[in-house]
């Protein structure tokens, strides 16, 4: 898929859930409660051991769901985890070599920027959109739209201390794009295969987002 429409769909879809799969038999039931709540995109962060074949679980066994990659720190692990089938691409920070590889080999990247120096280094690659985490510890919205005064062409992918009680005010501002977290599939209701408060959680995000929104 073309990384614009990728990025397109995540201004849709308004949320991109940062999931941490354990056990990979919780793979596929996480992504059919997302999807439930209508959630049709979703990261699965390198973070555990089973990350690659939970990734390639999702994409050959969920159809709808658009799959990617979070807490990508090197080159390797990026194009191991497009391997597997993620077709986007999250990183806590910014590498320039993971976002020139995805940038010359068209698979959308969201790298994390939160100075402007780190926004420019993005931008002088071509990138629209940058994660801005963790976006709680700096500044918040009120930074988020002091940078985007200054970086007019740049929209920004919050995640880090954004919770239920705190999207609306994200989501009003049209330099966001979405919304980005674990509060709608925590690691715990994963492991205790909660899958019907991931719905519940994740319907009332997306409302509380679109709502906000208008
Ligand atoms: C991330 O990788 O973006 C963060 O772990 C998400 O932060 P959260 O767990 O506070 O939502």
């Amino acid at each position: 898929m073309e990384s614009d429409i990728i990025l397109q769909r995540m201004e849709k879809t308004g949320l991109v859930p940062v999931v941490v799969i354990e056990n990979v038999e919780d793979a596929v039931p996480t992504a059919k409660a997302l999807l439930e709540g209508g959630i049709d995109m979703m990261e699965i962060t390198f973070r555990t051991a089973c990350a690659k074949d939970a990734i390639a679980k999702v994409k050959n066994e969920v159809p709808g769901m658009l799959v990617g990659a979070g807490t990508i720190l090197d080159i390797r692990q990026a194009k191991e985890a497009v391997s597997a089938g993620a077709e986007f691409i999250v990183s806590p920070g910014f590498s320039e070599e993971v976002v020139r590889w995805c940038v010359e080999n068209k698979i959308a990247t969201v790298p994390g920027c939160v100075t402007p120096t780190e926004i420019m280094a993005a931008r002088a690659l071509g990138l629209s959109v940058v994660k801005f985490f963790p976006a709680n510890l700096f500044g918040g919205i009120k930074a988020i739209k002091t940078l985007s005064g200054v970086f007019r062409d740049m929209r920004f992918l919050p995640t880090g201390g954004v919770n239920l009680d705190n999207i609306s005010e994200f989501a009003a501002e049209s330099c966001i794009v979405a919304i980005g977290g674990s509060f709608v599939c925590t690691s715990k209701d994963i492991r205790e295969h909660n899958f019907e408060t991931i719905t519940k959680l994740s319907r009332e995000s997306v409302e509380k987002i679109h709502a906000a929104r208008v």
